[in-house]
């Protein structure tokens, strides 16, 4: 089943903003670092990390840092971006870049101790497979984490969008809730979950496109968009965003959400509440919580 998303117009909006991505994504960059302080210190000895929809590769540092006998691996279906990350990060040393889609991981099953996805689930057109997929190939016990965007992102720009007329133009979200039962109707263990309201303002709304666009972040709702993003009805949307301004800015709001959980010991059903986790649809996730 699928979202919506077209699979290899995500791929391809993320590869073209491969090279403009990392000055852009400082709010992307901000989450990952929160999503890693989600975990205790005690939590978890790894000998392989897997990066998921790792981009350029800017969390790996900190992977290292925080696992520094473990190989990590940067996992990404676009292309240049892991060119950057082979880059910036020398390969060889603890590192490596793996081409592959996070629902279909190049992975053995039970191969791996942790799974760190920042910000990739919500461009995935099957939330639930990745969800079986990041079971399938974590060892009995590891740890998944992972932040998405809830219902509330970029309700702003929604809400212009929806002022000038009455297609959808901002991707819907997963409410939180609705993630913590997938994780566990996909046989997850002790999820924790955790949400934040992160506000970035702006001194206009084309310095918000600007850096969706640099990002790669246009792509979800983009054929939807297309015949209707002339000048003139931009502007409209412009105008309407300004509905919002306050004390001089714009604000843009992400409703942050934080996954963490482990992977369930040997023997654990695969099937949970009868429902087969492989064809677990995004609508099942998605229940009646998402807002476009
Ligand atoms: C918003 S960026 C986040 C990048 C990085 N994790 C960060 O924190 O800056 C999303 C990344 O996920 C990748 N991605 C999206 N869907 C994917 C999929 N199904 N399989 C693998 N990578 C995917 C994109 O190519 C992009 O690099």
């Amino acid at each position: 089943m699928s979202s919506g998303l077209d699979r290899r117009q995500v791929r391809r909006a993320f590869a073209r903003a491969a090279p403009t991505y990392a000055a852009h994504a400082l709010l992307q960059a901000e989450v990952g670092a929160r999503l890693l302080a989600q975990l205790d210190e005690s939590d978890t000895a790894a000998t392989l990390v897997l990066d998921v929809g790792s981009g350029p590769g800017s969390s790996v540092p900190a992977l290292q840092r925080r696992w520094p006998q473990a190989r990590v691996v940067a996992v990404d279906f676009a292309l240049p971006m892991l060119r950057l990350a082979a880059a910036q990060v020398s390969v060889g040393a603890g590192f490596d870049c793996v081409a592959g889609d996070a629902q279909a991981l190049p992975l053995a099953a039970d191969s791996v101790d942790v799974i760190y996805a920042n910000l990739c689930l919500q461009w995935c057109d099957d939330p639930g497979l990745v969800l079986a997929e990041f079971r399938r190939v974590l060892r009995p016990g590891g740890t998944l984490l992972f932040s998405t965007f809830g219902p509330d992102t970029l309700h702003e720009l929604r809400s212009a969008f929806g002022a000038v007329d009455a297609r959808p133009h901002v991707s819907g979200f997963i409410d939180m809730h609705d993630i913590g039962d997938g994780l566990l109707m996909s046989g997850f263990r002790d999820p924790v979950m955790a949400r934040e309201d992160l506000t970035v303002t702006y001194a206009h709304a084309r310095d918000l496109m600007r850096d969706l666009h640099a990002i790669g972040a246009t792509n979800a709702a983009s054929q939807r968009m297309r015949a209707l993003t002339g000048k003139r009805h931009l502007a409209r949307v412009i105008e309407a965003y300004e509905a919002f301004r306050v004390d001089g800015r714009l604000p843009a709001s992400y409703e942050v959400v934080y996954a963490r959980a482990l992977a369930p010991d040997p023997g654990h059903p695969l099937r949970n509440a009868g429902m087969d986790i492989a064809s677990f649809s995004p609508a099942s996730l998605r229940g009646s919580r998402v807002r476009r």
